[in-house]
């Protein structure tokens, strides 16, 4: 069961203009209520962190709510989700603080279907360790990146594997659970980059068995800023650089300087916008749902409509000439990946944005997958799908690919 679209639609100022944004994989657009929140924190009496003022507990207020809807979101514990710039900056203060222990000898593992985000930190991190790095790679012609393949890289020396919950580039899913147990058996850590799958399913940290995670809110409907959340026991263990007099306890030794409480505001504000799209519970009553639940049901009702939407535009991009869609793995992400036959991506990319649909080409970070797929640097035209996309985008986009693929650009 999913959701009335055009319900969700009214609530995104930025989709007036009549854009079709299938650029949702790079940042969604933002409902009223986020924008509200986030002007709401800057523009009522709030301080730093306290008890004593009210000022003070409303900023307080704000944090202990958004790791409370954070922690919801993700199936995790609320006292273990930190704040940070972004998920690129949490990855890296993360990995300086576990490579303090690393050694040579040491190996840590990567893939190349990872945003660089999740790979170059630990590449360089390892480095300064004198620490060594074995790469996993997934399959071109599947887009799958099987255990076995994180399996073959492992020894009794790695200390970590870094892997993606879900390619920015072509939507592969791959198997974290496996992963997870194979790394564990290994007595290595298993960090996921989870910022383009939490976007778009539901996910429980404890089912995928991961140590540490991260998920950026403006990629959800919220604003600009990461999320790191990590097994309690480990983050207790771990020893961040951090300042004398900051407070010591876990998250908040994890976070770095005075946090941005209107960004907090703003996310816990998307994440109830996301559990308001959930279906009615079994017995009608919303009240006996709590917002995890209802999260995991919206975030299942996401994952269908905008399944069916991808299956339209597959459908569609199969009848048009020299089309090559490198999304192919049984499981993944409403994100399609497309080249042309003799045509330039950057010029389809111009093309639909001449006509107001907005789907980028590039390799968005994603080089090493990029490179591996032939593709070079230069990617591919990306078409993303958000909760907000309905049939008359996917009827633009396709239309618009009809018009760029016989070498025509039509006007609206
Ligand atoms: C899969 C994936 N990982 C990491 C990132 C980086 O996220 P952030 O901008 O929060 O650093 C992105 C951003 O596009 C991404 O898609």
């Amino acid at each position: 069961m999913t959701y009335d679209v055009a319900a969700l639609r009214d609530r995104f100022p930025a989709l007036r203009d009549g854009t079709a944004y299938f650029d949702g994989p790079g940042g969604t657009q933002v409902p009223d209520a986020v924008a509200r929140a986030v002007a709401d924190t800057m523009t009522r009496g709030i301080s730093n962190r306290g008890r004593v003022t009210a000022a003070e507990r409303a900023a307080d207020g704000v944090v202990v709510a958004f790791r409370d809807a954070v922690a919801d979101l993700l199936g995790a514990d609320a006292a273990t989700v930190v704040l940070g710039r972004s998920a690129t900056a949490l990855t890296y203060d993360l990995s300086r603080t576990l490579a303090a222990d690393w050694a040579p000898g040491d190996e840590v593992v990567v893939t190349r279907l990872d945003h660089d985000a999740n790979i170059r930190p630990w590449v360089q991190a390892a480095a300064r360790a004198g620490a060594s790095v074995r790469w996993v790679d997934f399959d071109v012609s599947t887009g799958e990146l099987s255990p076995d393949a994180v399996a073959a890289q492992l020894s009794g020396r790695t200390r970590l594997v870094a892997l993606t919950g879900a390619s920015n580039l072509i939507g592969t899913r791959p198997d974290v659970r496996a992963v997870a147990d194979l790394v564990h058996a290994a007595g290595a850590l298993l960090h996921v980059d989870g910022v383009h799958l939490t976007a778009h399913a539901p996910v429980d940290l404890a089912d995928l068995g991961v140590d540490t995670y991260v998920w950026s809110p403006y990629k959800l409907l919220g604003p600009h800023c990461g999320v790191l959340v990590g097994r309690r026991a480990l983050l207790e263990r771990l020893r961040p650089d951090k300042l004398l007099p900051s407070s010591d306890a876990v998250p908040e030794r994890f976070e770095l300087g005075t946090l941005p409480y209107e960004l907090m505001a703003g996310t816990t504000a998307a994440l109830d916008v996301v559990a308001g799209l959930a279906p009615p519970a079994s017995d009608g009553s919303p009240a006996t749902r709590t917002r995890r639940q209802a999260l995991l049901a919206a975030m299942a009702a996401v994952e269908q409509h905008e399944d069916r939407l991808r299956e339209r535009i597959e459908d569609g991009l199969a009848e048009l000439p020299g089309v090559t869609v490198h999304s192919r793995a049984r499981r993944r992400t409403p994100t399609l990946l497309l080249t042309f036959a003799g045509l330039d991506a950057a010029d389809a990319y111009r093309s639909l944005a001449a006509i107001g649909v907005n789907a980028p080409a590039g390799s968005f970070y994603a080089i090493e997958a990029s490179r591996h797929l032939g593709l070079g640097d230069t990617g591919g035209l990306r078409v993303g799908l958000s909760p907000y996309s309905d049939d008359a985008d996917v009827d633009r986009l396709l239309e618009g690919l009809r018009a760029f693929t016989r070498g025509v650009t039509r006007r609206r």
